[in-house]
């Protein structure tokens, strides 16, 4: 794409985008942004981002008729009554005005995301280059989501991210209309949210003394300390800058397994004594045990968590819980006794399904792995398959909402080629063309029940990214590729698309993100006798 070009690479692909031809919009230093009440916030937003990329003050229209012709403008209004759709939104450009309608506030922020696009890569920097051209083609775009949930887990409890990186991908994520963060913020390595009724969470939860680099029997350890939390007031301020951005954050507190960390912690809540905060990856076999001061801590854990995180739904993980722990355990078989339950799975289904009730009790819904189906399926779940499709169909075929996220398309700490070059290469090969085939919908299911499937999300586990430029290596191109998935309508043919994502990569350049290049890794993007896994 040149930086004049009459047909910008529009990604995710709107729904439908008409391009007029003619003299386009030449934005300029004179350029007001107006703006109803209900669309002040992407206002503000513009006014910020394409502020600092022109150096324009971009005032709302002075108050009273200034004599002489009116000066370019970009308005932002809602209007439910246009027939957009949620989150749907019109763009027109002609000689005079950019005109953003939405059906809702969200659809007026995707509809100034599209109109940052029009523009040349320039506009994503964060002070003025010498003299690019601001012109706005003549075009008129309708365009509306596919799903609704269209998510990003991002797991800051491997590898710790810096508040002000989540909030860059926050930023990243809404770049491409993505709508959930689904931030994973506890496991066996580390404990990342600040709770007050337990501080040893995060004295001892949140650092660990070293950590397994490489994957697979030849993997060793650094011997360097890790570690980082949020503060209850870091969470505040990354829930309002991503509802700010129209995104949804979802917190993830995995029970019952992957609680190492929370053991370490408060070693009552194991059944295994003293231990330490986790250094090595994989599958850990202690987990909690069931009782009821352990359920008591949790739900106290979940009255906090619920006070910061408005999201509707919160995840309480559920995933790889080992069941070793529990066949040799009293208090397991007590419980197994009492509850007259049949087995260890029936036993992980009623801890789930006690924290069901305290979350649905309270207005919320509860999401899980899609190991929550095995011992029986907790009354209000939501269920995010990732074991592959199976999960999603036989919950959605049980009348639950489902989230598709399965290993085969969706996990992006997996190698993205072949190549030996890649770093840290684990799971199977899961390029940007994968991503882009990938279909939410599983096609055994009938339209009713496809109606459960809200969306789908990728997930970024951190195992092997021990810094924000190792995310943005697996994460880009790969996230754009799925923002089409889950916005954009109709076929998908990744020939047509690459030319698009390649131009897209220019705006990527332009924030200083340090994607995989298409045809893979730079010299220092490589990790050279660090083993990964087949
Ligand atoms: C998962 O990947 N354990 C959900």
């Amino acid at each position: 794409m040149t930086e004049t070009s009459a047909r910008p690479a529009l990604l995710p692909r709107p729904a439908e985008a008409a391009f007029h031809g003619g003299a386009a919009l030449t934005l300029s230093a004179a350029t007001e942004i107006a703006a109803d009440a209900a669309s002040a916030g992407t206002a503000a937003w513009l006014r910020t981002e394409l502020g600092a990329a022109t150096g324009w003050p971009l005032p709302p229209p002075a108050s009273g008729a200034l004599p002489g012709e009116p000066p370019p403008r970009i308005v932002l209004a809602v209007d439910a009554a246009a027939g957009l759709g949620p989150e749907g939104y019109r763009l027109r450009v002609d000689g005079r005005a950019a005109h953003v309608t939405g059906h809702d506030p969200a659809g007026v922020f995707y509809g100034a995301q599209t109109l940052r696009q029009l523009l040349p890569p320039a506009a994503y920097r964060r002070a003025p280059l010498a003299a690019p051209v601001w012109e706005l083609p003549r075009l008129e775009i309708q365009d509306r989501p596919r799903f609704r949930w269209r998510g990003c887990l991002l797991d800051v409890a491997r590898h710790f991210l810096p508040k002000h990186q989540v909030l860059r991908f926050i930023d990243l994520l809404a770049m491409h209309k993505l709508n959930v963060l689904h931030l994973h913020l506890t496991d066996d390595q580390g404990w990342r949210l600040e709770i007050g009724r337990y501080p040893r969470l995060t004295e001892v939860g949140s650092w660990r003394r070293e950590s397994q680099v490489g994957a697979g029997p030849a993997a060793r350890f650094d011997g360097r300390p890790h570690g980082g939390f949020y503060t209850q007031d870091d969470i505040r301020e990354i829930v309002g800058y991503a509802a700010a951005r129209h995104i949804t954050v979802v917190p993830e507190i995995d029970v019952p397994g992957h609680s190492q960390a929370a053991i370490a912690a408060y070693p009552w809540l194991g059944e295994s004594g003293e231990l330490e905060v986790g250094r090595e990856w994989g599958i850990i076999e202690h987990v909690l045990n069931v009782s009821d001061a352990t359920l008591d801590f949790y739900r106290d854990v979940f009255d906090e968590v619920m006070e910061l995180f408005p999201s509707e739904y919160i995840c309480v993980g559920g995933d790889e819980c080992p069941k070793t722990q529990w066949r040799a355990s009293e208090t397991a078989r007590r419980r197994m006794r009492e509850e007259g339950l049949a087995d260890e799975e029936e036993l992980q289904s009623w801890f789930i399904r006690q924290l069901d009730a305290h979350l649905t009790a309270r207005g919320r819904r509860l999401l899980g792995w899609d190991e929550i189906l095995e011992g029986g399926l907790a009354p209000g779940a939501t269920v995010a398959s990732w074991r592959g499709t199976e999960g999603g169909v036989a919950a959605a075929r049980a009348g639950h909402d489902v989230v598709m996220c399965p290993t085969s398309t969706a996990y992006l700490d997996y190698r993205q080629s072949a190549s030996d070059e890649e770093p840290i290469p684990v799971g199977h090969v899961l390029g940007a063309a994968d991503v882009y085939a990938a279909e939410p919908v599983p096609p055994e299911l009938t339209p009713e029940e496809a109606a459960h499937v809200l969306g789908a999300q990728v997930n970024v586990w951190t195992e092997h990214m021990d810094s924000p430029r190792a995310v943005d290596y697996m994460v880009f191109p790969r996230l754009p590729a799925f923002a089409e998935v889950v916005w954009s309508h109709g076929a998908r043919d990744y020939a047509r698309f690459r030319p698009r994502l390649e131009a897209h990569l220019e705006r990527l350049d332009a924030l200083g993100v340090e994607y995989r290049p298409m045809d893979g890794p730079r010299p220092w993007q490589r990790r050279p006798g660090v083993p990964g896994r087949r």
